[in-house]
């Protein structure tokens, strides 16, 4: 099932069948898909979408006032009975489970409320959800529809579905209770959060990914992230499907990797870079040995040889971390045929392009930009930020010799993401580096009214990258129709 299926939780969309490719080349991509003919004009700021009536979740908030009352009072009354027995963590889950049950049949009992056999049953799987799991926020997590949770303190609760931002009408009972699920949820991953050090960045077992900040940083109550890690890695094909790339695009990114092309994903927060890296990495042939550093571990390889590093936060005393730039660093020394760096964001900037320009070829990697140009400015901060004094220009020319290609991606109004530009860097003017776009996206196509998507796609602008020929002396199998404008390829 692929990424559009799973957001939307229906079958793919094939969408209008005017297949841009009858005549590209599919060497690893399977035939053009479809565009689907949609989207929009401009990338949203943040992709938030006005919270209108809040959807209705599936969980206990349509609950009469009554049952919320007693739902409140049931939680409070068994946290108090179970005393401190309920973060013990000697204890197995089956055996905290039946330890629950039991108290939780006494704590009903003991409260008047006349209850239906059904309202009890319901009453006694929310308490054990809130008590055992993750609280109302636990079908959110089920639901493989929803992307990402994000609980605003304990009244308000967004989650990321089709790609946009909603409010549901999810709420805990209080801060204490998302203060205790926070602590539960990063105690089980052996970290922990309090005033001293009120924010925690962590990855469950699942994989997805969590982040919690609680008062006194966040203003307004305890604050939780939770991007759901989907279990399969998504393909070439689900992001042509997806609308995301051109299969031209996808099939000359992926030349590009296979040919150890050094190559970036920029992109604002959340616009699918990881995603797309992922993705990109796949394209690595499967002998090579792979080196994976990462803030919270994200990227699912295929290829048989690959070790895995992650960042490690500093200790209780402020002792211990190991940062990116450390594992890059080490990284060198264990023989890499290709290092890929989850997102370059400090000093580590400078030992990439280090290694780029010493025979480390073949490094992908993400960057937050909100274009190719402007990642090549913070590429230049973050050499800085190493604290080396280099002149600017020495800085310039190697990020000139590093990087060969700039991926740029956006998260568009209608939720979708999309590659906006795949822009080659071709050296240097004076002190200015410059380059050329080989695919960009057709802003001018505007947005389909009455679906709101944009309905422009990624294309190519015409040029042939100066990489082609240096690609194919290696043996990489490249195209010129990939570069061919679209209409031009519709004539022949
Ligand atoms: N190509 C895509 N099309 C549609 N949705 C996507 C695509 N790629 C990723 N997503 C969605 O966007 C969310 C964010 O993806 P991802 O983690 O790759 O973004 P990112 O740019 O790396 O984010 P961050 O800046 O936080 O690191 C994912 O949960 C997924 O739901
Ligand atoms: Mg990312």
């Amino acid at each position: 099932m692929g990424l559009y299926d799973r957001l939307t939780g229906r079958p793919g969309d094939d969408g209008d069948a005017e297949g841009e490719g009858a005549g590209a080349p599919s060497t690893m991509l399977p035939p053009p898909p479809a565009s689907n003919g949609s989207s929009n004009g401009q990338p949203s700021g943040n992709g938030l979408v006005a919270p209108q009536a809040p959807i209705p979740s599936p969980t206990t908030n349509s609950d009469d006032d009554y049952l919320s009352d007693l739902r409140r009072r049931t939680h409070l009354a068994l946290v108090k009975a179970m005393g401190p027995a309920l973060y013990d963590p000697s204890t197995s889950t089956l055996e905290l489970e039946r330890q629950v049950r039991s108290k939780l049949g006494e704590v009903i009992a003991a409260d008047s409320t006349p209850l239906s056999q059904t309202d009890r049953q319901k009453l006694i799987e929310t308490t054990i959800d809130d008590i055992l799991g993750y609280g109302p926020i636990e079908p959110l997590l089920n639901d493989r529809t929803v992307t990402e949770v994000m609980c605003n303190g304990p009244d308000a609760v967004y989650i990321e579905r089709e790609g946009k931002l909603v409010l549901t009408d999810t709420k805990f009972l209080d801060d204490g209770h998302l203060r205790r699920t926070i602590e539960k949820i990063v105690g089980e991953v052996g970290r922990r959060i309090d005033e001293s050090s009120p924010y925690v960045d962590a990855r469950l077992p699942d994989g997805s990914r969590v982040n919690a900040v609680i008062p006194p940083v966040s203003l307004d109550g305890p604050m939780l992230t939770i991007r759901k890690f989907s279990p399969e890695a998504y393909g070439g094909q689900d992001l042509v499907n997806f609308g995301t790339w051109s299969p031209k695009a996808a099939n000359f990114l992926a030349a590009c990797v296979s040919g150890k092309t050094n190559l970036l994903v920029s992109g604002g927060t959340g616009a699918g870079k990881t995603t797309t890296l992922n993705v990109l990495s796949s394209y690595i042939p499967l002998e090579e040995r792979i080196v994976t550093i990462e803030d919270a571990a994200e990227l699912q390889l295929g290829q048989p040889h690959v070790v895995r590093m992650e960042y490690r936060p500093p200790n209780i005393e402020g002792r211990g971390e190991v940062t990116i730039r450390d594992l890059v660093r080490n990284s060198l020394r264990m023989r890499p045929d290709r290092i890929v760096v989850g997102e370059v964001r400090g000093g580590e900037a400078l030992d990439m392009l280090q290694a780029m320009n010493t025979g480390h070829d073949g490094s992908i990697s993400t960057i937050h930009a909100n274009s190719p140009r402007d990642a090549l400015s913070r590429l230049e901060t973050m050499v800085l930020m190493a604290g080396v004094d280099l002149p600017v220009r020495a800085i310039r020319e190697q990020i000139a010799a590093g990087v060969q290609f700039i991926a740029h991606q956006s998260r568009f109004r209608d939720g979708s993401r999309k590659i906006t530009r795949v822009s080659e860097i071709t050296g240097m003017e004076g002190d200015v580096i410059t380059m050329q776009d080989i695919f960009e996206f057709d802003w001018k196509a505007g947005t389909d009214e009455a679906t709101g998507k944009a309905r422009g796609k990624l294309e190519p602008t015409g040029i042939r990258p100066s990489i082609t020929d240096h690609l194919r002396d290696l043996g990489v199998q490249v195209s010129v129709s990939w570069f061919a404008p679209d209409d031009e390829m519709a004539v022949r």
